[in-house]
């Protein structure tokens, strides 16, 4: 496709002149950097831990019937563990594998599985250990959970503006929690620094120079998602999936298994990012990675980073088959509209993050050439990734007008 850049009213689109077409080998090829026995391994141990289930898939007919695409899905993040995001996948596994690493080191190579593991068997090793991360929310939650479910220690940092609730629904994981000065990638940066400092693990979720063995472990974790939306759309793909992305670690994910399960009827993939945190979309144009600087500023909390993740850039630059960035404003509307459905469409609870790919449909509905260039028609069928629900109840509320209690009780 060739490259051009449309925009719209808070609304913005780049065509990928270099996607690879669904059925090109080497794109196929990319998507082995996140392999399938990572996956496999990843949906074997998770399935194990106490609590798991799968999300809910939701059919969303009447909304996709008044955007005027064939059908319209929704998978529903909100419930996972507890935690109400999908990242409740990838930084405790990357957590649990670290673990799983230390105790082989000292038992001839034995894996233990999470029942051996949370039997307090190797309580006098994992107490030692001391995981770490910056976040703006939902990873550092995971993290905290996943040290706390398995026993270890654990500090995440977070950055100035991470609300105060997101902080708190990180301490409630017994975490220590330590606010930084800046944004989101300084928090980064401080973290690694910290940890070299004390000799404790960063468990991040985007990759950088010399380190890619731990993210690429929360990738697999996170796939644990998206190949339960594969079991159950396996013989009928969806034409579009559109997924919000951060560091892009989440949409990486999706695309590889994706690809590994559809081949050449992936769907076509198309990327959220905010105006002001607006990575991926500026390094699409140029070809390689491009860091956004500023206070990346967004209500789309887990999406506010200026630099993309290597690992994921590497699967990515060629798996999108379009860039957007859209105006906070849809994904608030995004919000709204989950939680006051049309006759008896399911009552959705998705927080800011969760609504950004309402948000572009309806950013795009009313503008023909950005609908034609997202290549949707009256035959699409387009899931949605629904990565989180009321992560912060408080600014939840103020949005919708509700809490999630009220909405799913209406
Ligand atoms: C709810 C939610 N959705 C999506 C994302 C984006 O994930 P990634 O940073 O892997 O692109 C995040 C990141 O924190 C998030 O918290």
């Amino acid at each position: 496709m060739n490259a051009q850049i449309l925009k719209g009213d808070g609304v913005a689109l780049y065509t990928n002149p270099v996607a690879s077409a669904a059925d090109d080998d080497y794109g196929q090829f990319r998507a082995t950097i996140l392999h399938k026995l990572g996956f496999d391994a990843a949906e074997k141990e998770i399935s194990g831990w106490p609590g798991y289930s799968s999300t809910t898939l939701h059919a969303l007919p009447h909304l996709a019937n008044k955007l005027g695409i064939a059908e319209l899905y929704y998978k529903d993040e909100s419930t996972r563990f507890g935690l109400k995001s999908f990242k409740a996948l990838g930084g405790a596994y990357a957590v649990f594998r670290l673990i799983q690493k230390n105790i082989a080191a000292q038992h001839h190579g034995h894996l233990a599985s999470p029942e051996e593991i949370l039997s307090g068997k190797y309580a006098d090793i994992i107490s030692k250990m001391t995981v770490t991360c910056a976040t703006d929310g939902n990873h550092g939650r995971s993290v905290a959970w996943g040290a706390q479910l398995f026993g270890c220690r654990c500090v995440i940092y977070i950055h100035a503006t991470v609300s105060e609730g997101r902080r708190a629904a990180i301490a409630f994981y017994g975490a220590e929690v330590i606010r930084v000065q800046g944004n989101y990638d300084d928090s980064v940066h401080h973290a690694a620094e910290q940890a070299a400092e004390h000799g404790w693990t960063v468990v991040s979720d985007t990759t950088y120079e010399g380190y890619r063995d731990i993210p690429i472990d929360v990738m697999h974790g996170y796939g644990v998602m998206s190949r339960e939306i594969v079991n159950e759309l396996r013989d009928h793909p969806p034409t579009h999936v559109l997924v919000q992305a951060g560091v892009g670690a989440l949409a990486a994910s999706v695309c590889a298994t994706f690809w590994q399960a559809w081949g050449a009827k992936r769907p076509q993939f198309v990327i959220i990012e905010p105006e002001r945190a607006d990575c991926f979309f500026q390094s699409g144009q140029v070809g390689h990675p491009v860091v956004v600087t500023g206070d990346l500023d967004t209500v789309m909390a887990g999406l506010a980073c200026g630099e993309v993740s290597p690992v994921a850039w590497d699967i990515l630059k060629n798996g999108i088959n379009c860039y957007a960035t859209i105006a906070d404003k849809y994904a608030l509307e995004g919000m709204r509209v989950f939680a006051n459905p049309i006759a008896d469409d399911p009552k959705i609870v998705s927080g800011e993050t969760g609504s950004t790919g309402l948000g572009l449909l309806m950013a795009a509905q009313g503008n023909s050439t950005l609908w034609k260039t997202l290549g949707l028609d009256s035959n699409s069928r387009v899931l949605l990734i629904g990565s989180e629900g009321d992560t912060d109840p408080t600014i939840y509320k103020e949005v919708v007008g509700k809490t999630a209690q009220e909405v799913l009780a209406q």
